[in-house]
């Protein structure tokens, strides 16, 4: 019976790879902004928000539409200043969000802004109220990945390391840091725990629909790692998938997960080239879409399925590319 039922889904995996990576459009940022390094999605409208290399979330209403200045996090924000500024080291006074992640029903918008923490925007968005800066005494340095277990409410989130921040990353990558943190914000308590540390630069978070187990990626170490919250050996982890170079992990139907990564270039063997993955909570590859044609040598930072089509981010480019399975 299993030998069968796993042949099967094996052979239908490979046959959706193949067939996968159609065709490509771009949705354009606004001019100027650049760097769309995350994305959260309403339920039902396509509507999403995402945060730019000059400190603002936008929200992007449709084709008609396009995008609004939706909010930001930094307490100091000048729109003079800050707006249309896409410097590869990010300015303080102007912010950075990275992480977004949208609860549907109250309507919350949480995000992590690597200098400010974690915090919160209403529907309205505006300045973010920042809900925590640090945990057990310690700053967090680079605060990354935001995701939100819908049905609870409660909301899990990355410091990518607590020594080196994002204008340091170079430096955490080539003294391979290891003291990235996971944490978890109770929404009925309003208190932040520190549930994983040593992690070697935390960039992406994703739990299950059961709040089982949290996926959390190590793009210093080309790891990502499945921790236990609960059952009979809590907190306890294993390596699960060793892909370069794990950026965001976003879930998606039937406990599967979406892992932007990285391979190495067969033909120079040297340099990296994008890839989104699809994995079930062990870490398994189940599709993966090559990104190369559309970002060439550029690392993507997401890659996000909504409505049947695969929403990708990246840092280093001026839009939101859409997929087309
Ligand atoms: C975009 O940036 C250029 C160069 O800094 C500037 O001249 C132009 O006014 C900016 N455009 C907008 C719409 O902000
Ligand atoms: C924001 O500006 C106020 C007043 O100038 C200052 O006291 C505060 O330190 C600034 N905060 C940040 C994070 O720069
Ligand atoms: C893990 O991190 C803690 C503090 O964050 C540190 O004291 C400890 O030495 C680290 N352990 C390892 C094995 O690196
Ligand atoms: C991660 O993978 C990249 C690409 O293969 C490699 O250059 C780098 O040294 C690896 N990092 C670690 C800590 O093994
Ligand atoms: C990335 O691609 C560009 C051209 O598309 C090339 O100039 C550059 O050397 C490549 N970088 C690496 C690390 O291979």
């Amino acid at each position: 019976m299993w030998p069968i039922f796993f042949t099967l889904i094996f052979h239908f995996c490979s046959l959706s790879a193949v067939i996968s990576a159609v065709s490509f459009t771009r949705i354009q940022l606004p001019t100027n902004a650049t760097g769309p390094e995350a994305l959260a999605f309403e339920l039902g409208t396509g509507t999403f928000y995402t945060g730019v290399a000059d400190g603002r979330i936008l929200r992007y209403q449709g084709a008609t539409n396009r995008f609004v200045d939706f909010g930001f996090a930094a307490p100091n924000r000048s729109k003079s200043v800050c707006d249309g500024t896409s410097t590869s080291n990010p300015n303080p006074v102007c912010g950075r969000v990275l992480g977004l992640a949208l609860h549907h029903r109250t309507r919350r918008l949480y995000v992590c802004d690597a200098f400010f923490g974690f915090g919160v925007l209403g529907p309205s968005g505006g300045r973010a109220a920042i809900l925590s800066t640090a945990a057990d005494g310690e700053p967090y340095r680079f605060c990354n990945a935001v995701h939100v277990h819908q049905q609870t409410g409660n909301v899990y989130f990355t410091d990518t390391s607590s020594v080196y921040g994002i204008r340091e990353l170079e430096t955490a990558i080539s003294v391979k840091d290891s003291t990235g943190r996971l944490l978890k914000y109770d929404v009925r308590t309003e208190q932040v725990t520190v549930l994983f540390r040593n992690l070697s630069g935390a960039a992406g978070v994703s739990v299950d629909e059961n709040e089982r187990f949290a996926l959390v990626s190590e793009f210093i170490a080309n790891k990502t790692r499945k921790i236990r919250l609960r059952g009979r050996r809590p907190l306890e982890s294993e390596i699960v998938n060793t892909q370069p170079t794990p950026d965001n992990i976003k879930s998606t139907r039937f406990d599967n997960f979406w892992l932007a990564a990285a391979r190495v270039d067969p033909v120079t063997k040297s340099s990296l080239l994008p890839i989104g993955q699809r994995i079930n909570g062990n870490g398994n590859v189940l599709q993966t879409v090559n990104l190369e044609p559309w970002y060439g040598n550029k690392s993507v930072s997401e890659v996000q399925e909504y409505a049947s089509k695969l929403y990708i981010a990246s840092r280093l480019v001026d839009f939101v590319g859409v997929l087309l399975k």
